[in-house]
């Protein structure tokens, strides 16, 4: 959460910077500031868009060759233009950018407060910049002296930039538990919350590590040190990232093009990791640690949001296969509990940033406890990657839009690619069985393409339910964490209420809110529960719900009963939840754009949520 985008350098900052926000405007988009410097030090900021923030700026001077932005995800202090960052310190001499929180703002402040301090905000983040001012005044130190001492006595998560009016040839930055990235150009340096404001300028960056400050000098070196001031040499990565992944490429929005591009996703994960002919998987991440993954008595799986989601279907996936007990916990709940790990199990921890912060919190729980941490991530050096033992990217691209999908449709493919390896290395799967399903994986790619073609369809099925207040999805099985997904998106971006339930599960408790204005959404593709998912359905079609049920290609006795239904080509039921996610996440992009709403940036969401 908030975006943060830093450069100096010879070129005009102001364009540098403000590209840079849209690109990171998927954190957060409740307000956007930019903070330059020439011989004043000048403030822009804005309640509202980065494109807000333009308007704004627009007739007045922008000029300057180093510079702080920000697009801020609110946590302490309503979206407002004085909550907005750059924050000013009370001598005007220092700008702030921050993401994260400062869990001991109040005591700090209290103290500050008492020197003399006041602020304008009610930010947590100005309360940090004073207490680095009070340090520089009092102890006669640099800067960056300066911002590591008060770091030293800062409890919480930042990524932060600040710059000092007095010393306009330096930026400096620093990190714990929030992410930062710097690029390396000529003569040149930019920071970011992650790598894509920077791609189109250089490709070489430095991933600062949690506890250090990076001072950047105008057209002179980068100098690393720890919180307990030891120098470290930068470590200098090759960005892979292509700038075309991070564009729209004639899409009206990221998500409608990330749910086009899954068909290439899922077979871009599964390249190289399997051979349906010679019956092997091989991820690559597992090989080190394959008998202590192998002899696990237990699988934890820890995520949030969709990659909870996944780790549900991965719980059917390694019960049914590898036949190793699974628990998924929401990492929120779970690093609160006191939860019972010890060395023999194995902790899988997924999450599409890598930064979420209860993702990263519980598997730091874990580790003590001694459990090897199998990471499950899509952001390539990104913190829960870095943190786990073990583990696999999902290679699916960056995921701009913030309901994530395919990062969804890749995160299923590994870990059914991770049951069948465990079932394999097991003995818990035959050959032949193997052979089957790695056979039919090859055929997902083609026939989740089959599935988007549904979108016609789906858009008709959009335009007569728009206006729903409440939606139920039901499914069984595999069908019933692709419910709650399906529900999930339909609510992030279009704000309509929806429940996903157990089909069975209903009789308890939703049952009495189906009326005729209730639409009932069936996953109805497993055969094997086909008979009492019929049964659910004429349940609901007894209580006048309206019935739109996603069945598999000439599923009549279904689509006979239902008022409206999608069909998707049938696949093996294990491998179902990759197709049938595809209609779901088509009816959520198309609701919330007939209701007006904004596909890509739905209110009070972030993508990347790295406050607990
Ligand atoms: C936020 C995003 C969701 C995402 C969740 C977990 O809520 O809006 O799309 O599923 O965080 O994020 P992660 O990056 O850990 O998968």
């Amino acid at each position: 959460m908030c975006g943060i985008v830093a450069y100096i350098g010879p070129q005009e900052a102001y364009p540098i910077i403000i590209k840079g926000l849209k690109r990171l405007e998927y954190r957060g988009y409740d307000s956007a500031g930019i903070a330059l410097l020439n011989e004043s030090l000048s403030i822009l900021k804005k309640e509202g868009k980065v494109l807000d923030l333009e308007v704004f700026t627009k007739g007045k001077s922008t000029v300057g060759n180093i510079g702080i932005g920000h697009t801020r995800w609110a946590t302490h202090g309503v979206p407002c233009d004085r909550n907005a960052h750059p924050h000013q310190s009370n001598s005007g001499n220092l700008a702030i950018i921050h993401n994260g929180i400062i869990e001991n703002y109040a005591s700090l402040q209290a103290e500050l407060i008492q020197r003399g301090y006041t602020f304008e905000s009610d930010t947590d983040t100005e309360v940090l910049l004073n207490l680095i001012e009070d340090i520089q005044k009092e102890e006669k130190v640099s800067i960056e002296e300066a911002v590591r001492i008060a770091l030293n006595q800062v409890i919480g998560a930042y990524a932060i930039v600040i710059l000092d009016k007095r010393e306009p040839n330096k930026l400096v930055a620093a990190r714990k538990g929030s992410p930062l990235v710097i690029g390396i150009g000529k003569d040149e340096y930019f920071v970011a919350s992650d790598a894509s404001p920077i791609i189109e300028h250089t490709k070489k960056v430095v991933y600062l590590n949690d506890e250090e400050i990076a001072v950047l000098h105008r057209g002179g070196s980068l100098e690393i040190k720890t919180l307990g001031n030891v120098k470290k040499s930068p470590y200098i990565h090759k960005l892979e990232m292509q700038l075309e992944t991070i564009e729209k490429g004639g899409y009206e929005h990221f998500m409608l093009k990330e749910i086009y591009e899954q068909p290439q996703v899922i077979l871009d994960c599964m390249r190289g990791r399997m051979n349906a002919e010679q019956g092997w998987i091989r991820l690559g991440g597992i090989n080190e640690f394959s008998t202590r993954i192998n002899n696990a008595k237990r699988i934890i799986i820890t995520a949030c949001g969709t990659s909870w989601h996944s780790g549900l279907i991965a719980e059917y996936l390694i019960e049914e296969l590898a036949r190793v007990p699974v628990e998924v916990e929401y990492a929120s709940e779970f690093r609160y509990r006191n939860p019972i790990i010890s060395e023999k199990d194995v902790v899988i921890a997924i999450s599409q940033s890598g930064e979420t912060a209860d993702t990263l919190s519980a598997i730091q729980i874990a580790k003590e406890k001694q459990a090897l941490i199998y990471g499950i991530c899509n952001v390539i050096g990104s913190s829960i990657a870095r943190a786990s033992h073990a583990g696999s990217y999902t290679h699916a691209g960056p995921e701009i839009g913030v309901a994530s999908t395919k990062a969804f449709s890749v995160q299923v493919t590994i870990l059914t690619l991770l049951a069948l390896q465990l079932a394999q290395s097991k003995g818990t799967i035959s050959q032949s069985r193997l052979r089957q399903i790695l056979y039919e994986m090859e055929t997902i790619p083609n026939k989740v393409k089959e599935a988007l073609k549904t979108n016609d369809k789906v858009k008709e099925l959009a335009a007569k339910y728009k206006d729903a207040q409440n939606f139920l999805y039901l499914g069984r099985g595999l069908c019933f964490p692709i419910a709650l997904e399906g529900a999930l998106k339909l609510k992030e971006i279009s704000y309509i209420h929806a429940e996903g339930y157990p089909a069975a599960e209903m009789k308890h408790g939703p049952i009495a809110l189906i009326d005729e204005n209730m639409p009932v959404l069936f996953i109805a593709t497993n055969k094997s529960a086909h008979e009492k998912i019929v049964s659910n359905i004429q349940e609901v079609k007894a209580r006048k719900g309206k019935v739109i049920a996603i069945i598999n290609e000439g599923d009549s006795i279904i689509s006979d009963l239902a008022d409206d239904y999608i069909e998707i080509p049938e696949t093996d039921e294990l491998l179902s939840p990759l197709v049938s996610i595809v209609p779901l996440q088509l009816l959520a992009y198309h609701i919330a754009l007939m209701r007006g709403c904004n596909v890509d940036q739905p209110r009070n969401l972030a993508k990347s949520v790295t406050v607990e």
